[in-house]
């Protein structure tokens, strides 16, 4: 008997391709160990929390043991965490907001669906670059949305600005954008950032209801190089800001981050409502109360980025030396190489045969090239390079 919707069996019967690649990886650790394999399936970042996370939790631990220590609060979050949060997002987007633009939510993947929920309406299209995070396309349809990919250009994966304002129609309620990008690494440029917004701002006159620009910046602190990552919210009044805290604090497990509505948008108090019971109906409620304690008490600190940096540069080093071709990236912790051959899930097996973990392009929506998520120790980036070789001297 099913027991499943016909959407949640199709969504499972396609499976992604992390999540075979992670059950792949798996078998291989089982049977050789999991030194023997090179993992570089997962965006999991894997440098420690802080210390300031470590003390955090130790003075928590001394306080939360009275009334309401760990209770119910306003869903949009605790109203002191917003507080210190909203000086902190200042500091980074280089622009002032107050708390009251904020709804603090269970990780960046929760701000999405929140927006989402307060926006979105049966039909409604999100435009979106391509390649693009997997969960993009399912966040959209479990609010009846879907979603539209366009493609980049395919050498340094910038925004194809014709090809955006062309897929615009009366039907596009959300663009998303996330810069330094999953999985290419690339970090928009504000030439490029100005030139889609000029779109949007054009495309909205004469519209009933304006279409959102939601930037997913969970990456946003991982930049090299100087790379600058601007900021949307001077360039579009109705733009959303959505990020978390699991990757600059490593705390992908606490399921902590926020909504960030502009302060400039005519409508942000509606909008703050509609995200806020958005976030309560779906059943988030609010963010955790823990994790929203650690990242007031950690403010501030965050995971050493030259760690990052050091572990890019040997990438790049033994992708070159073994003879990929790939755009370097300027941010977040992914490449997005050419798959030699062309054929992505072909060239994936072959570096499985060599217990190198990564994952085709196909699963962002880019067949052709694969991802290879370097949050990993130095030691296991070295120890690929022979892997890396011997598949690609396979298909030359
Ligand atoms: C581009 C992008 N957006 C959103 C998320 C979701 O992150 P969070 O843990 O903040 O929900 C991820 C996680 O890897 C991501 O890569």
């Amino acid at each position: 008997m099913r027991v499943l919707s016909k959407q949640v069996t199709g969504y499972m019967e396609k499976s992604s391709w992390i999540r075979r690649m992670f059950e792949a990886g798996m078998e291989l650790k089982k049977k050789y160990g999991a030194e023997a394999v090179c993992d570089f399936s997962l965006g999991n970042p894997d440098l420690p929390p802080p210390p300031e996370v470590g003390v955090a939790l130790r003075e928590i631990a001394e306080e939360v043991c009275r009334p309401f220590g760990l209770g119910y609060m306003p869903n949009f979050g605790y109203p002191f965490v917003r507080e210190s949060l909203a000086g902190e997002i200042s500091k980074e987007q280089g622009v002032p907001i107050t708390a009251q633009d904020l709804v603090i939510t269970c990780g960046a993947a929760g701000a999405i669906n929140t927006v989402y929920r307060a926006v979105l309406e049966p039909g409604d299209e999100v435009v979106c670059p391509a390649p693009y995070f997997v969960e993009y396309g399912f966040y959209a349809e479990n609010h009846g949305g879907s979603l539209r990919p366009v493609p980049t250009n395919p050498t340094d994966f910038s925004l194809d600005l014709s090809a955006m304002d062309a897929a615009i129609t009366d039907k596009t309620r959300v663009v998303l954008i996330n810069s330094p990008n999953n999985p290419t690494g690339r970090v928009y440029t504000l030439a490029e950032l100005k030139g889609l917004t000029d779109i949007l701002l054009r495309h909205n006159k004469g519209r009933e209801r304006p279409i959102f620009l939601i930037a997913d910046e969970p990456y946003r602190f991982l930049a090299y190089d100087g790379a600058v990552v601007p900021s949307l919210l001077p360039l579009y009044p109705y733009t959303v800001v959505v990020s978390s805290f699991s990757k600059n604090l490593s705390l992908a497990g606490a399921r902590v981050g926020y909504a960030l509505i502009n302060p400039d948008m005519p409508e942000k108090t509606q909008m703050h409502d509609g995200i806020v019971l958005a976030n309560r109906i779906l059943g988030f409620v609010n963010a955790p109360a823990l994790a929203q304690l650690l990242v007031h008490k950690a403010a501030g600190s965050q995971v050493d980025v030259g760690r990052y940096q050091g572990r890019r540069d040997a990438m790049a080093k033994v992708l070159t030396e073994t003879g990929y071709t790939f755009a370097k990236p300027s941010g977040a912790f992914y490449f997005f190489p050419q798959a030699p051959g062309g054929d992505d899930v072909r060239f994936v097996n072959l570096l499985l045969e060599e217990k190198i973990l990564g994952v085709p392009g196909s699963g962002f929506g880019a067949p052709g090239y694969f991802r290879l998520a370097f949050c990993v120790a130095q030691e296991v980036i070295n120890r690929s390079r022979e892997g890396f070789a011997r598949a690609m001297a396979k298909v030359s």
